[in-house]
């Protein structure tokens, strides 16, 4: 029966291609993986775009003194021109944030004003706020610069006469002509660009209607640039330097219209997960400065932190880079990554150490395990295992911080992971499964074989001030490998 023998010899080879050793055995995966270079910021695109972006204005010629600083706002998105305010800014009001900026320094004169007898200009610059009027009885600088304290993330103004304008003359109720301008940046002499020259007094008969003029335009700048207050969420990582990060996991670029970490950081928390990298993770802030003259604010974002050892882009052609910060999202999981387990420098696992704790099925052994053996891990040395270790049994089994998590009631978090269900080959990681508890309650998970791959909570969680995470899952040889888990604030 030469088919029977042949089928025997099919079944043998069968076996032998599925002798599975266990990952307690030390076996070796039956999936390789195949390691992609993370992508890296597109500098080409991003000079390009500060060159397309006009984010210079000054105050318009009928706005009324006084108007709050209107929100920041997203001039491009990832090379392409919009107008769009932030998402949600942090959970900070205006309020406290004008608290913590409020500063008392002093000002150094950055350019005069033209004698009174000449025609001047006004600055048309980036990151205009508001605008004041100052009593006109005096060039008032003083009133102006005590302003500017008031302004939340004043450090320039624009003091000057302007004449022939119909509503500061007659209608506003100051009775002033001499403005006050506040920007979120400094600029210099070249940046005055507008003469007036605009007609603001109604035609009467045949008259000629008087055209605006400025004169007296001086420039003052505080002396000393505060730090910006960290976002909620973050830590500060490095700056302020010379130097864009040019670091692996870039996940794309926006420009805002003034220096604003807040904005930025909003940008991060709610920028789409990628498909490879997961959530940001980090983000770097910075000035563009075109032919000497700020010209625009990028965010740009990562899913790999990064720091100052990458912050070396400093620039190209025309374009400087200034005011370059970095600031990486916290993770509120201690040990995400499972590197404190430490117990050899080769090959170890246990059910637990000081930051996590196995559990096994009852009457299950090793269904939950972390494993110190590089080749398991996607980073470090460091990994978890769900499904029995030594192949014992095919119960599931349970992973969990060893201690609850240091929540804060009613924030809203994100938990990340990234989960292989490779090890023992696609035929026998088809039953894979595992699921993301928050005190209990499945939150998400992930089915079948998979590479090392993003798995997250579906929606954001709240916490409460105590909460249990946990991953339950694993049927060997349906193994899963976890790591680099983070719960972010969403
Ligand atoms: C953004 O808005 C300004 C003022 O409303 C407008 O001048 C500009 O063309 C807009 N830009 C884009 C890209 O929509
Ligand atoms: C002050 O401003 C008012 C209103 O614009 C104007 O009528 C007046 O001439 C100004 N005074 C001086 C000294 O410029
Ligand atoms: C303006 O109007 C007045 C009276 O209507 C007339 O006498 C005068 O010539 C006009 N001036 C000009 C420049 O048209
Ligand atoms: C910066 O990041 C690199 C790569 O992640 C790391 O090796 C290095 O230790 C970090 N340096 C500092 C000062 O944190």
């Amino acid at each position: 029966m030469p088919r029977l023998t042949h089928l025997f010899l099919l079944a043998a080879l069968l076996t032998s291609a599925r002798a599975v050793v266990a990952p307690g055995d030390q076996g070796a995966p039956q999936q390789v993986r195949v390691n992609i270079a993370p992508p890296t910021p597109d500098n080409t695109l991003i000079a390009q775009t500060a060159n397309q972006v006009d984010q210079k204005s000054g105050v318009p010629l009928n706005a009324p003194p006084n108007l709050d600083v209107p929100p920041t706002m997203v001039t491009a998105v990832d090379g392409k021109l919009t107008n769009t305010t932030i998402p949600a800014l942090s959970a900070l009001s205006s309020e406290d944030r004008r608290d913590i900026q409020l500063r008392q320094s002093g000002y150094q004169n950055i350019f005069q004003g033209l004698p009174p007898n000449q025609h001047d200009a006004a600055i048309e610059g980036t990151a205009y706020l508001t605008y004041t009027v100052v009593n006109n009885a005096t060039y008032n600088i003083q009133a102006c610069t005590d302003w500017c304290n008031t302004i939340e993330g004043c450090v320039f103004v624009n003091l000057y006469y302007e004449f022939n304008n119909y509503l500061l003359d007659f209608v506003f109720s100051e009775k002033s002509n001499l403005k006050c301008a506040a920007y979120g940046d400094v600029h210099g002499a070249s940046e005055k660009t507008n003469f007036g020259g605009q007609p603001s007094y109604p035609q009467v008969g045949n008259e000629t209607v008087p055209l605006t003029f400025i004169t007296q335009s001086s420039g003052w700048a505080v002396d000393s640039l505060v730090d910006p207050s960290t976002p909620d969420g973050y830590e500060f990582v490095f700056g302020p330097t010379g130097g864009a990060n040019n670091a692996p996991g870039y996940m794309g670029f926006a420009f805002i219209d003034k220096y604003d970490v807040d904005a930025c950081a909003a940008l991060c928390n709610t920028r789409g997960s990628d498909p490879v990298g997961g959530v940001c993770q980090y983000f770097n802030i910075w000035r563009a400065v075109v032919d000497g003259v700020p010209t625009t604010y990028t965010c740009a974002m990562y899913y790999l932190p990064s720091n100052a050892s990458t912050a070396v882009n400093f620039g190209q052609g025309d374009l400087v880079v200034t005011f370059s910060r970095g600031y990486a999202r916290t993770s509120i999981l201690p040990d995400g990554g499972f590197e404190g387990f430490t117990s050899c420098s080769d090959f170890c696992f246990t059910t637990g150490y000081a930051n996590w704790v196995g559990k096994s099925a009852p009457k299950g052994t090793d269904d939950a395990t972390f494993f110190f053996f590089p080749p398991y891990a996607r980073t470090g040395h460091g990994s978890a295992l769900l499904g029995a270790a030594l192949e014992a049994d095919s119960l599931s089994g349970t992973i969990s911080p060893a201690k609850p998590l240091n929540t804060r009631r009613g924030t809203e978090y994100l938990v990340q992971c990234f989960m292989s269900s490779a090890f023992s080959g696609p035929a026998f990681e088809a039953q894979a499964k595992v699921d993301i508890l928050w005190n209990g309650v499945r939150i998400g998970g992930v089915s079948g074989f998979s590479e090392y791959e993003v798995v997250a909570s579906t929606a954001p969680v709240v916490g409460t001030g105590k909460d249990v995470l946990s991953f339950v899952g694993g049927a060997a040889p349906a193994w899963t490998f976890i790591d680099d888990c983070t719960i972010f604030e969403a």
